[in-house]
């Protein structure tokens, strides 16, 4: 897969900058054309010419070849390749790559590369957690950089945690599966509801659920990687989206994410409704905090409306609308009879009787039922591998 691409490999001041000879070998074996970029740090923990020698190139590290008069640019390289991984990225090149500080050859590369960039932090693990790091590898990620995360195990100062380099294998799997992917999504808009809602009580209290909003976060992930431009409309969660095609407008309440939903879902080519909205409100929000008194408490709760019946109900023959189920008995009645009364083109259903279904863990284990009385079971997966199987099934269906 990595047959004819260029790409440009910096190496930054890290102990794991030894990893990046057996990276660039694996990469030029894979068919790959590798320029190596490397800070002046980094040539304290490896030499130019073993990755020199590797990659059959000079290795690059100065603005200007002072014998020849000659200078790097660093616009060209930006433009020749067609990937840019950093690794090891240390913490120091990242903050610098999160500030746009531009004092070496690398760094003037990466802002002006148009390429896919990719980060393969390492480091001691306080540094890694330190806020400082974590939060420039979330500016990074938030413009657009493929973060390849750090793992856990023994690190060079004898510590225990995470920091290490992802290994070389695994970061040549991650390019490989990064131009192996489809854009079979490209140009569709796209909606999903996520996460829960909440429907205040009073001031300080609300009718809420468990949902953590991963599946539909998952989902936008998965088709923003594919090209679609994704549209969520999320109740309150602690996830944040990680791809520049997914925006996010936040809501609270069922009656606004049906509002927010409503106007977003009449320019979408499909609705995904992967929100667990609450079915019912109270009817009326105290403005002050309820006192407690010692007698009982009677809540009084409205209907709210159906946001996925309520939207698929309006539905254009080209607009594809999917639900989920969440059930914890007569599973598959239920999510035939969910499918039809709500008009949806299929239906997720999660049973809460499978281990490791449901809300807030990272598996999920679903079965798809579509109008034409296909069912489609999978097995115990990740939700992100559950994401892309919907995804798969969805672009299979109609599009
Ligand atoms: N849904 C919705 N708006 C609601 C309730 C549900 O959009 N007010 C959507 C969910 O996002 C999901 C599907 O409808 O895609 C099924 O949700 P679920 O809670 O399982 O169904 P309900 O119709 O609420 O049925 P019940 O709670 O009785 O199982």
């Amino acid at each position: 897969m990595l047959k004819g691409k260029r790409i440009i490999l910096g190496v930054t001041g890290s102990i794991a900058a030894y990893k990046a000879a057996l990276l660039v070998r694996l990469l030029v074996k894979q068919g790959a054309e590798v320029q190596v970029l490397i800070t002046e740090a980094g040539k304290e923990f490896i030499t130019p010419l073993t990755l020199a020698t590797l990659s059959l190139k000079p290795v690059l590290s100065d603005f200007f070849e002072e014998a020849g008069g000659s200078w790097n640019s660093h616009v060209d390289m930006g433009i020749w390749a067609n990937a840019f991984i950093v690794a090891p990225a240390s913490a120091n090149s990242l903050a610098k790559m999160a500030h746009g500080i531009a004092d070496n050859l690398l760094l003037t590369t990466y802002l002006s590369a148009r390429c896919p960039v990719f980060i393969a932090p390492a480091m001691d693990l306080d540094m890694y957690q330190h806020p400082a790091t974590q939060e420039n590898v979330q500016i990074l990620q938030n413009r657009g950089v493929k973060v390849i995360e750090a793992t856990t195990g023994e690190l060079a100062s004898g510590l225990q945690g995470k920091g290490r380099m992802q290994e070389p294998e695994e970061i040549v799997n991650v390019l490989n599966a990064f131009f192996a992917k489809k854009t079979d999504f490209a140009g569709k808009n796209i909606l999903i509801t996520a996460g829960p809602t909440h429907e205040k009580i009073d001031p300080v209290r609300f009718i809420g659920n468990y949902s953590s909003g991963k599946m539909g976060y998952a989902l936008a992930q998965n088709l923003a990687e594919r090209g679609a431009n994704v549209h969520i409309v999320s109740g309150p969660v602690q996830i944040k989206a990680q791809h520049l095609n997914i925006k996010v407008s936040n809501v609270e309440s069922a009656k606004e994410m049906y509002q927010v939903s409503k106007r977003i879902f009449a320019e979408s080519d499909i609705g995904i409704f992967a929100a667990a909205v609450a079915d019912y409100s109270p009817e009326t929000t105290d403005k002050q905090k309820v006192k407690r008194t010692n007698s009982d408490l009677q809540l009084r709760l409205k209907a709210n409306k159906d946001i996925a019946a309520e939207l698929s109900s309006t539905k254009k023959s080209k607009q594809i609308t999917i639900g989920f189920a969440l059930e914890t008995n007569n599973e598959h009645t239920n999510a035939v009879s969910k499918l039809k009364r709500k008009n949806l083109d299929f239906i997720v259903l999660n049973s809460l009787q499978d281990k490791g279904a449901g809300f807030g863990g990272d598996t999920n284990k679903i079965t798809i039922f579509d109008t034409n009385g296909n069912i489609s079971p999978y097995g115990l997966e990740s939700k992100s591998q559950t994401a892309k199987n919907i995804v798969d099934y969805l672009a299979k269906t109609k599009l």
